[in-house]
Formats: structure tokens, sequence, C-alpha cells
């Protein structure tokens, strides 16, 4: 039976660090966050990450906007907080509505204050290993790793998924730490091999439950990052699940992050590291 990566701890000790931190050395941090329309799954998000800037000290000013905002208002706004120098951080919550630009919007953020660490310049910087700021779900999922005592550079490590948010930064930061890294998706052939051939299997592909045994090495660390509120077994809407079987996969891993508990919670705990970075001015 796998050992639990458990996430809620971890990302508990990062907030406290970065709580402390600021507390001691009187650090004026402050993250500005915006949402445009309803999402209710993005507000859960927007209100988790105000409380926790409000649990570490740092200041959250909050822009909530309506869902027919025009892009260019979005983007006046955004212009007013990259001059503000009052604010370390600004954040879009993502997805947008249809009507405005996201590549635009992101571009928009002055880099120095990109504390998702979505731009170009972001993305660039850790492709060639320079200082920026590092998107926060893949940067959690190394911090699991480490302060979870395992090993990465010199393993296998397979990344399902190519997305912009957490398959390609995820790779390059595998990379990073001297991983042998290989990326599959939905268009790689023989995957189910290629995934049995992980130390360190990476899931986040969005489909509930897909990984079972017959993609997992017995003895595989295996990270979900996965997370859907309906379980298929059960129709129960309020069960959250993976994209990783993980009664199956558990028995079969060394170590497995659980959903709920697992990577979720370590992104917010990020996300305060990148304002605390940023406002310490250790990144400019
Ligand atoms: N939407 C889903 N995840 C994220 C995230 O990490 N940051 C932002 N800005 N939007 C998201």
């Amino acid at each position: 039976m796998a050992v639990l990566i458990d996430g809620k701890k971890i990302s508990q000790e990062i907030k406290d660090e970065v709580r402390d931190e600021i507390s001691k050395k009187g650090i004026q941090a402050s993250l500005a966050v915006i949402i445009v329309g309803d999402d209710p799954a993005s507000r859960v998000y927007v209100r988790n990450k105000k409380e926790a800037c409000e649990y570490c000290g740092i200041r959250s000013l909050s822009y909530e906007l309506p869902e027919e905002t025009a892009e260019e208002e979005l983007l006046a706004l955004i212009n007013k907080l990259n001059a503000d120098d009052s604010v370390d951080g600004i954040l879009v919550q993502l997805p947008l509505p249809d009507h405005i630009n996201e590549d635009s919007i992101i571009e928009a953020i002055d880099p120095m204050k990109d504390v998702d660490g979505f731009s170009r310049r972001s993305v660039g910087a850790l492709s060639i290993g320079t200082k920026g700021f590092v998107s926060c779900t893949p940067a959690g999922i190394i911090e699991l790793l480490k302060r979870s005592g395992i090993e990465i550079a010199g393993k296998e490590c397979v990344v399902m998924g190519r997305s912009n948010i957490v398959g390609k930064p995820m790779a390059m930061l595998m990379l990073r730490e001297n991983a042998t890294v290989t990326v599959v998706h939905s268009r790689t052939r023989h995957i189910e091999d290629i995934c049995r051939r992980a130390d360190i299997l990476i899931v986040a592909i969005g489909k509930p439950r897909l990984i079972t045994h017959d993609y997992v090495k017995d003895g595989a660390v295996v990270i979900d990052v996965g997370i859907h509120r309906v379980d298929p077994d059960t129709n129960n809407g309020r069960k959250l699940c993976g994209d990783v079987d993980f009664d199956e996969v558990s028995q079969i891993a060394s170590a497995i992050t659980p959903v709920p508990g697992g990577v979720g919670p370590m992104t917010i705990a990020m996300l305060m590291k990148n304002v605390l970075l940023s406002a310490g001015n250790k990144i400019k």
C-alpha cells in the first residue's frame, strides 16, 4: 500500500513559512485578484486565494467584474495595477469570457508581478533556467516531492498532459531537477507502455479515474493533478476524484497524492510564496 503524500499538511507548512517571514521581516505584500463573470468554480478558487492571503498577512485587493466587461476595461485595470508600486502580484482568474483574449490579458501583466507565471517572459525564463515566476501547480508538485523525501535526479519521469499551465512547465521543472522526462498526450502511441516506465508519473489529463494499474509500474510515485466533482461509479456529485483510480493504483504505487488533499492545496500555497518573492524584491 502506497504512502500518502499529504498536500494539505505540506501546503500548511509553506503558508506558515510565508506568514512567519512576512511578520518577522515586516514585509508589506499585496496581491490583486481579478475575476470576470460568475463561474462558480472560479469564485471558489478566488475566495480560497483571498483567505490564504489573509492567513499569510498579505493584503488582497479584489476586483469582481461583470461577465460583459470589455477587454479594454480589463486592460486598463491591469495597466493601473502595473503602475501601482504598492501592488506586488496581479492574478487574473482563468478562464475568461469568450470575448476576451486570454493571451492579450496575460501578456499585459507586468512580468515582475506575474505571480501565476503564465506570461511568455516567465515561461521563457523557466525554459532557459533564468530567474522568473514559476507557475504554481507544477512548482507545488516539486515541493511535494522534495518535502516527502522523494529523489528526482536521475529518475524516469513521465508527464501525462501538455497544457501550458501544468504539463509543459512541469516537464521543464522536472528537467531542471535532473529527471529524464517524457511527455505523453492524446496522440501518443503505446501510452500505457511508456507510462509503465515511469519512476515518477505525473497525471494532468482531465479525465476522471482513467489511470489504472495498467499505466503504473510497481513502486512508482504517482502525482494526480486532476480534480473532478462527479464520481463515475456513484454519480454522487459531492464526491471528488482525480485522474487516477486511487483505490487501484494505491495498491501498487510506493507513494501517491490523494484527491482531495494532494496537489490542489499546493497551488495556493505556492501563489503565496510567489507574492512574498515579489514583495521581498528577490526576483527583481
Ligand atoms: N484557473 C485555473 N487554475 C488557475 C490558476 O492557477 N491561476 C489562474 N489565474 N487561473 C486559473
